[in-house]
C-alpha cells in the first residue's frame, strides 16, 4: 500500500498537466497513445446498445436486483450517490465479471468541500487566497472519498458569482475570474492528484458550464443574458483554466443563456470547449438538465432533448433517461449518427482508462483515512486561513485568557454541529463537528469561566424567550462572543434569498447584547455575504467564518484567543443593502461614476431641486460603496506598503511587467497579508473594468519585519476580448495598484507600446 495515501505531506504532489488535455503528468505521451489504442479496440467490440449504456448515468433507484441487472446488461456507465465501498465493489464485480465486455462503472459523488472531514465551504476557502491550501483540502477529500469507491466528483464549482442572493455562491470561489481560475485549478490538482490512475485520485468536474452564477435576480435556475464578450472576459476564463489544468470532466449548467440552455448549446460545448480549447475530456449534463430542456421550451420531447444534447456535444446524461430511452431509435431514424455516439463513448472510455478502472476497479483506500488526525489538522488550518476579521475596534481581539475571567458564549451558531458544516454536505457527520462552544470549553475552559446561552434555537427562530437569558449572561461576562448567521439549509442549491439581513431575532439579539455595554465580538457563520451593517456597527469586533466545517470550533477558539492571527480576505463584495446587487469591484466606470462623497437620503433638504443631488451613478439610500469591498480583511497586526516600483522598462505585448513593493509588519503580532495586484486598462476598444485582480501573494511577516514583494505579470495576461471579438492586448496606458484590498493601495501607471 503506497504510504502516500496516509501521509498528506506539505509538499503535496502538485500535478502538472499538459496543455488542454487531461493527460496528467503520471501518463507519458506513450500512455496517452496506449489509452487511445485501448479505447478504439474496445469501442470496436461494442454494440450500439452497449455504447448507449455507457452514456447513461443513474442515481440508485428501485431494488438492488434491478441495479445489478442494469449493470450486467451494460446499460449504465456511471452511478452517482453510491457511498459504500462494499456496494461499489459489488457493482464493479458485476460489471467486470458478468457484463459482456467487463467495462467498469464510474462511481461519482458531490464532494464539494470535503467528504467525511468537512472543510470550509468553497467561498470560505476562497477567502484564504491560498491555492496550496485549497489543493491540499481537495486532496484530503479525494483520499477519503476514494475509500468508499468514489472516483469522480462534481467539483470544482467555478461559476463566477456576483450576487449573494444566489444560494450557490456558497459553492463558488466568489466574484473574481482570476481568483476563481487559480483556486479552481488548485482544486482540480488536489482531486486528481499526480496521476488520475492513482486509486486515491478522483476525476474533477468543472461546473457549471457556463454562466450559471449570473442567474437573473440571483434566483436559482433563472435565465442568464450574457453576451459573448462578457462570457469570454468574465465567465469562461476559469473554465479555460480548468481545461488547461486537465479537469477530467465538465458539467453543463441548468441556465439558458440568451435563450439557449447550456445542455443544448453547441457554441460553448463544441466551438469553445472542443475546437478552441482542444478539450478531450468528458462532458456530463447536470441532474436531468437534458429533459429539462423540454420545460425550458427548447425541446419538444425526450427524443428531441436527446438529439439536441448529443448534437451540442454532451457525452453522458445524468439521470434523465433521455439517452438510454431515445438514442437507439434516433440512430435507426437517421436523426443522429452512430459516429456521434462513438465520439461520446470514446470520451467516457478514455476517462475510465485514465482512472485505471480496468486494471483496478475495486476500492483499495482503507476506511481509516476518514477523519484522520492529519485530515482534521488540515481542515483546522483551512478554517484558520479562511476566517476574515472585518472589524476590531479598541483591539477587542485577540482575547487574553489571563485577563478575561468570564466569557458569555451566545447565539444559535455557537453549538450547531450540523449547520456549521454548511451546504453540500451529504457524507460529513455532525457527530464529528467540533463547535466553538465545545472548543472554547475544551481549550480555554480551565482558564476562563464560560457561560453559554443560545438565546435562539436556530437562525430563523422568532421565539423571544431565550433573549433575556443571553443578555443576563452578557451582563455577567467580561466579553460576549455572539455566534450568528445562517442554518446550512439557507444557502446552496435552490436556496436563494431576496433579503440578506440576519434571519429570525438574531439582529435583535445583537442589539440587546450591544446595549449591555460589554465588549461584543460577533462571529458570523453563513453561506454568503449578509447585509450586517447594523450588527457590525453594534459590535466591537466581527469575524466572518462562512460555514467553517468540521474543525470550525478549534480554529475559531484559537483565533479569538490569539493563537492564530486571521488573514482571510473577502472573495466577494459585501453589500450594505440587498438592493445594491449585483455589486462587484471589477465594474465598468460608466460615464457618470459616483463621487467619493455623495449626498445621501438623510442629507437631502426638503423641496430639493431636481438636479441638486447631482446626476451620478449611486443609490440615494445606499450610496455607491459596499459595506466591505472585495479583497478586504484586517489582521491583529498592521501592515504598511511602500516603495512601489515597476522594474521593467519599456513594455511591449511580449514583455513581462515586474512590480515590487515594500511590505512591513508595523504591529505587535506575526501576521499574514494577502498582497493584491490590480490593473486597469485605461482606454479600450470597449469599456473596461475600473480594475481587475491579476496577482496575489500571501506574505507572512514577524512584527517589525519588512519584505520586498515581487510580482511578475506577462503583458499577454492583459489581453481581453475586444470590439472585434478578438483576444488581444491593446497597447496604451495602464494603471496598477498594489493593495490590501480592491479599494485602496499604492498606485502607478505604465504604458504598453505597439
Ligand atoms: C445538482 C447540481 C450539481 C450536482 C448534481 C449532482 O442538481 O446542480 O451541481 O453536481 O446535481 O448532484
Amino acid at each position: 500500500m503506497k504510504n502516500k495515501i496516509y501521509l498528506l505531506s506539505a509538499s503535496l504532489m502538485v500535478a502538472t498537466f499538459s496543455f488542454f488535455s487531461c493527460v496528467s503528468s503520471g501518463e507519458k505521451e506513450t500512455g496517452k497513445d496506449e489509452i487511445e489504442k485501448k479505447v478504439e479496440n474496445l469501442l470496436g467490440k461494442m454494440t450500439l446498445q452497449e455504447k448507449i449504456g455507457q452514456m447513461n448515468q443513474l442515481s440508485p433507484y428501485g431494488s438492488e436486483e434491478e441495479m445489478y441487472a442494469l449493470v450486467k446488461e451494460g446499460k449504465v456507465g456511471s452511478f452517482l450517490n453510491i457511498v459504500n465501498a462494499e456496494v461499489a465493489n459489488k457493482i464493479q464485480k458485476t460489471a467486470v465479471e458478468q457484463s459482456r465486455l467487463g467495462i467498469p462503472v464510474l462511481m461519482a459523488r458531490d464532494v464539494i468541500h470535503g467528504y467525511k472531514t468537512i472543510f470550509p465551504i468553497c467561498l470560505g476557502q476562497a477567502a484564504s487566497f491560498n491555492p496550496d491550501l485549497v489543493r491540499e483540502s481537495a486532496r484530503v477529500a479525494a483520499i477519503e472519498a476514494s475509500a468508499d469507491g468514489i472516483r469522480w466528483t462534481f467539483a470544482p464549482m467555478i461559476d463566477v458569482s456576483r450576487d449573494p442572493r444566489w444560494g450557490r455562491i456558497a459553492e463558488s470561489c466568489g466574484e473574481d475570474p482570476y481568483l476563481t481560475a487559480v483556486l479552481g485549478k488548485a482544486m482540480i490538482e488536489g482531486f486528481q492528484g499526480d496521476s488520475l490512475n492513482d486509486p486515491t485520485s478522483i476525476a474533477a468536474c468543472a461546473k457549471h458550464f457556463v454562466g450559471y452564477g449570473a442567474a437573473e435576480s440571483g434566483r436559482d435556475y433563472n435565465s442568464t443574458f450574457l453576451p459573448e464578450r462578457l462570457l469570454r472576459n468574465v465567465y469562461l476564463p476559469p473554465f479555460e483554466a480548468a481545461a488547461k489544468a486537465g479537469a477530467a470532466t465538465f458539467m453543463t449548467s441548468f441556465n439558458d443563456n440568451d435563450g439557449v440552455p447550456s445542455t443544448g448549446n453547441k457554441f460553448i460545448l463544441k466551438n469553445v470547449l472542443r475546437e478552441e480549447w482542444k478539450y478531450d475530456g468528458m462532458v456530463v449534463t447536470d441532474w436531468a438538465s437534458a429533459t429539462e430542456m423540454i420545460t425550458h421550451g427548447f425541446c419538444k420531447d425526450a427524443a428531441d432533448a436527446a438529439k439536441k444534447s448529443l448534437d451540442a456535444g454532451v457525452d453522458m446524461d445524468m439521470v434523465s433517461g433521455a439517452f438510454s430511452g431515445n438514442l437507439e431509435n434516433l440512430v435507426k431514424e437517421n436523426k443522429i449518427s452512430e459516429k456521434q455516439i462513438d465520439e461520446a463513448v470514446r470520451n467516457i472510455l478514455r476517462l475510465k482508462f485514465r482512472l485505471g478502472l480496468f486494471e483496478n476497479p475495486y476500492v483499495s483506500t482503507p476506511q481509516s483515512v476518514k477523519y484522520s488526525p492529519e485530515h482534521l489538522a488540515k481542515a483546522k488550518q483551512a478554517v484558520e486561513q479562511s476566517v476574515i476579521l472585518l472589524k476590531n475596534t479598541n483591539q477587542t481581539l485577540p482575547l487574553n485568557a489571563d485577563e478575561v475571567h468570564t466569557v458569555a458564549v451566545v447565539g444559535p451558531l455557537a453549538d450547531a454541529p450540523h449547520d456549521q458544516m454548511g451546504t453540500w454536505v451529504f457524507d460529513g457527520e455532525k457527530a464529528h463537528t467540533q463547535t466553538p462552544l465545545a472548543a472554547l470549553r475544551a481549550v480555554y475552559g480551565d482558564k476562563v469561566r464560560i457561560i453559554y446561552e443560545p438565546a435562539l434555537a436556530y437562525s430563523r427562530d422568532k421565539q423571544t424567550t431565550g433573549l433575556a437569558k443571553a443578555v443576563n449572561a452578557a451582563k455577567q461576562a467580561d466579553v460576549v462572543l455572539a455566534f450568528v448567521g445562517e442554518e446550512s439549509i439557507l444557502s446552496g442549491e435552490a436556496h436563494s434569498l431576496a433579503d440578506l439581513n440576519l434571519q429570525g431575532l438574531q439582529s435583535e439579539l445583537i442589539e440587546k447584547l450591544s446595549q449591555t455595554g460589554k465588549p461584543l465580538v460577533t462571529v458570523v457563520m453563513a453561506g454568503r455575504p449578509l447585509t450586517i451593517a447594523k450588527e457590525v456597527e453594534e459590535s466591537d469586533a466581527v469575524l466572518y467564518a462562512f460555514h467553517p466545517g468540521t474543525m470550525g470550533g478549534p480554529a475559531l477558539a484559537d483565533i479569538l484567543f490569539g493563537k492564530v492571527n486571521p488573514s482571510g480576505k473577502t472573495p466577494v463584495t459585501f453589500p450594505k443593502m440587498v438592493g445594491q446587487l449585483p455589486m462587484y469591484y471589477a465594474h465598468n466606470n460608466t460615464g457618470r461614476p459616483a463621487l467619493e462623497k455623495e449626498m445621501l437620503l438623510d442629507e437631502i433638504p426638503m423641496e430639493a431641486g431636481q438636479t441638486s443631488v447631482g446626476c451620478r451613478s449611486f443609490f440615494l439610500d445606499a450610496g455607491s460603496t459596499p459595506l466591505f469591498p472585495f479583497g478586504y480583511g484586517l489582521s491583529y497586526t498592521t501592515f504598511s506598503y511602500g516603495n512601489l516600483k515597476i522594474v521593467s522598462g519599456k513594455l511591449t505585448v511580449s514583455d513581462t511587467l515586474k512590480v515590487s513593493v515594500e511590505l512591513k509588519n508595523t504591529g505587535r503580532y506575526e501576521g499574514t497579508e494577502v498582497v493584491q495586484l490590480y490593473v486597469q486598462d485605461k482606454v479600450g476598444s470597449v469599456t473596461r473594468p475600473v480594475k481587475e485582480l491579476k496577482r496575489f501573494q500571501r506574505v507572512n511577516l514577524q512584527p517589525g519585519e519588512s519584505k520586498q514583494v515581487m510580482f511578475d505579470l506577462p503583458v499577454s495576461e492583459l489581453a481581453f476580448w475586444n470590439i472585434d471579438m478578438k483576444k488581444v492586448v491593446e497597447p496604451g496606458d495602464f494603471k496598477l495598484w498594489v493593495a490590501s484590498d480592491s479599494q485602496g493601495g499604492l498606485t502607478t501607471e505604465f504604458n504598453v507600446a505597439e
